[in-house]
């Protein structure tokens, strides 16, 4: 990767400051949120506490609070200092671990990880080959036995989805033209051939994520259970899809 693509992938600057905030002060934010970590807590479900945990492009670490919470073990890796000092500040090291690093290199050795995730970073990087070796590295950092989480955007998705949307007073460019999408039947093939094995696929946000920023407030439940449907019944149509896999058999 050269240094003018990681410009554009790597969150840094203004946008560390801001993107809790988007997050979490509309009431769309938080819906959009507690999907996400529904999803990341069912993944995780099947553990006792303690387990070892990493994310793959942490972010502000919205996701590793809540695993802190759960008496987990969890590390953040991102290749943003601006990102990981917001972790940092939020979480100090005395209650998770933060790394500068790279998804398609990461800085461990082997199977150091009971679970590994990545949340809305595999559709942001340079390239489907670059996501691929990201979910090879995914694995390669995870115990035998232990599981892979990713979330990825499908390629048979359309791209109807509006370039800017409105969070807050602000609005936000989407480049939803610049999405990585990745084929969910590649996917599962490499899993395999990587003696790995598919436990789960689940799609989210059939209507997009713009919807729930679009609806008056006293809709968003409606809009919410309404996707949730759709969601269900067209898990492939999904504006989100998530995989989790089990290394080794
Ligand atoms: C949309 S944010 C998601 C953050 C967090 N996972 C969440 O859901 O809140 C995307 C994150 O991926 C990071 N990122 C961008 N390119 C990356 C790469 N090549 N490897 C790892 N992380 C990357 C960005 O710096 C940013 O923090």
């Amino acid at each position: 990767m050269n240094n003018e693509e990681k410009e554009t992938t790597f969150y840094e600057g203004r946008i560390a400051d801001t993107y809790d905030r988007q997050r979490f002060d509309t009431a769309a934010g938080q819906l959009i949120h507690f999907t996400e970590w529904k999803m990341l807590r069912k993944a995780v479900g099947g553990y006792s506490d303690g387990i070892k945990i990493l994310e793959v492009g942490c972010g502000t670490g919205r996701f590793i609070e809540e695993l802190v919470k759960l008496k987990h073990e969890p590390e953040g890796m991102d290749p943003s200092e601006d990102m990981l000092e917001v972790c940092r500040k939020k979480l100090g090291e005395s209650q998770a671990f933060f790394r500068r690093g790279e998804a398609d290199q990461l800085p461990y050795g082997e199977g150091q990880f009971d679970f590994v995730y990545s949340i809305r970073v595999m559709n942001q990087v340079e390239s489907v080959d670059y996501a691929h070796r990201a979910i090879a590295e995914m694995l390669r950092v995870t115990k035998p036995g232990g599981r892979v989480l990713i979330e990825y955007m499908d390629r048979r998705r359309s791209k109807f989805a509006r370039r800017k949307v409105r969070l807050g007073k602000e609005w936000v460019n989407r480049r939803v033209d610049s999405d990585t999408r990745l084929d969910g039947s590649h996917l599962q093939k490499m899993v395999v051939d990587a003696g790995a094995r598919v436990e789960w696929r689940r799609g989210v946000f059939f209507l997009g994520m713009t919807s729930y920023y679009a609806a008056p407030k006293p809709l968003l439940s409606l809009v919410g259970g309404l996707d949730r449907l759709l969601s269900r019944c067209f898990p492939s149509l999904c504006s989100r899809c998530y995989l989790l896999i089990r290394k080794g058999n």
